[in-house]
């Protein structure tokens, strides 16, 4: 099939790209570079031996979004596009809205146009809020989220369920991220976040090379175990090719669909940095500081609707996660 992917340059959308391109579909990748590289575009057809095409656009733009898909003879599309630092969403929300719901808006009006049916939109379990029980289903409730940014997921969720009860050919998968993290086992994809990193692994990985000095571990004062947050970590490509299930499961479910996509494991940040030790024999410095606001205490998921619906599940460990990060880091210390 042939697949345009919003926001394919970046960390999701690369990964995969390659993850859609070996399993036999053709990929174009959308992108107005304000978060990612366009080197990406080389690097997925240094691993596939393939090309994609590729289109510098911001979405907002109807016209040109409306060509490029035009130009892709696209038959699905995946929506990866978006701003999505939660700390950054809380300090410019209007920037975000903006962005990433008119982004959203536009991208329906321009499938209605070339009529195309078929869409995999990148949510995130964000839109639980703070978990009322442990772990989280489909039909947890969902709530306005704990940032700007987590309650556009929530908004896009709605205006797409919306859609699809008004086009009964609409078909749209709702995958709800955990924590991605890690990078293909090439080393040459992975994750390049601006500035500073607010995500774990980055962080990690970016210490591990010198980059930074320690690691702060934000607070070991919450009701787990070890006292530090717990998170469903899913590897990257993983949530890949949970992507090419969703895609190929839509083909005879008009609606839309959300599916939980993580390991149903939780890990602790110390056990992160265990399982990153482990991985790569090294010692990591970090210290003790205060919790993050805005931080829940634990996050992970009954992964039972995917693997029952899309034949898929996780299958990469914590230890494959860091192992494969630190490889990426290493061979791109500086990044794209
Ligand atoms: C994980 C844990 C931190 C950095 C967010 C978004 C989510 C998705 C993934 C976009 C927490 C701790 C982190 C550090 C630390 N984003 N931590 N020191 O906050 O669970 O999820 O990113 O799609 O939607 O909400 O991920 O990696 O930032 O944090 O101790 O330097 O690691 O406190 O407990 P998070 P994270």
């Amino acid at each position: 099939m042939r697949v345009l992917l919003t926001g394919g340059t970046g960390y999701i959308g690369s990964h995969t790209a390659v993850a859609l391109l070996q399993a036999g579909h053709q990929v174009t990748l959308l992108d107005n570079l304000s978060n990612s590289k366009a080197a990406v575009v080389g690097r997925i057809a240094g691993i596939t031996g393939q090309q994609v095409g590729f289109h510098q656009v911001d979405m907002r733009d109807l016209d040109a979004l409306t060509h490029a898909l035009a130009d892709s003879r696209a038959e699905a599309v995946i929506h990866l596009a978006g701003l999505k630092a939660v700390g950054e969403s809380v300090a410019e929300p209007l920037r975000y809205y903006d962005n990433n719901l008119v982004s959203a808006l536009q991208l329906c009006r321009a499938m209605e146009t070339l009529a195309i049916d078929r869409l995999v939109f990148s949510s995130s379990a964000t839109v639980y809020g703070v978990p009322e029980a442990l772990p989280l289903t489909e039909d947890s409730p969902v709530t306005v989220a704990t940032s700007p940014y987590g309650s556009t997921k929530l908004y896009i969720e709605q205006l797409l369920m919306d859609a699809a009860a008004a086009n009964p050919k609409l078909r749209v998968a709702l995958l709800r991220y955990f924590n991605p993290a890690g990078a293909h086992e090439s080393g040459d994809l992975g994750e390049d976040p601006n500035g500073i990193p607010s995500n774990l692994l980055p962080y990690i990985t970016q210490v591990a090379t010198g980059r930074r000095q320690v690691l702060t571990v934000h607070g070991d004062d919450y009701p787990t175990p070890d006292g530090t947050c717990i998170r469903d970590y899913i590897h990257v490509m993983d949530l890949a090719q949970g992507h090419v299930a969703a895609l190929d499961w839509l083909d005879d479910h008009p609606g839309a669909h959300p599916f939980n996509l993580g390991t149903g494991q939780g890990h602790s940040v110390l056990e992160v940095i265990r399982a990153f030790e482990h991985a790569t024999n090294l010692t990591l410095p970090y210290q003790v500081g205060p919790r993050r606001p805005g931080d829940i205490t634990a996050s992970f998921t009954d992964p039972t609707k995917a693997k029952r619906e899309l034949g898929w599940q996780a299958k990469k460990t914590l230890v494959d996660i860091n192992r494969d990060a630190w490889r990426w880091q290493q061979q791109n210390p500086d990044g794209y």
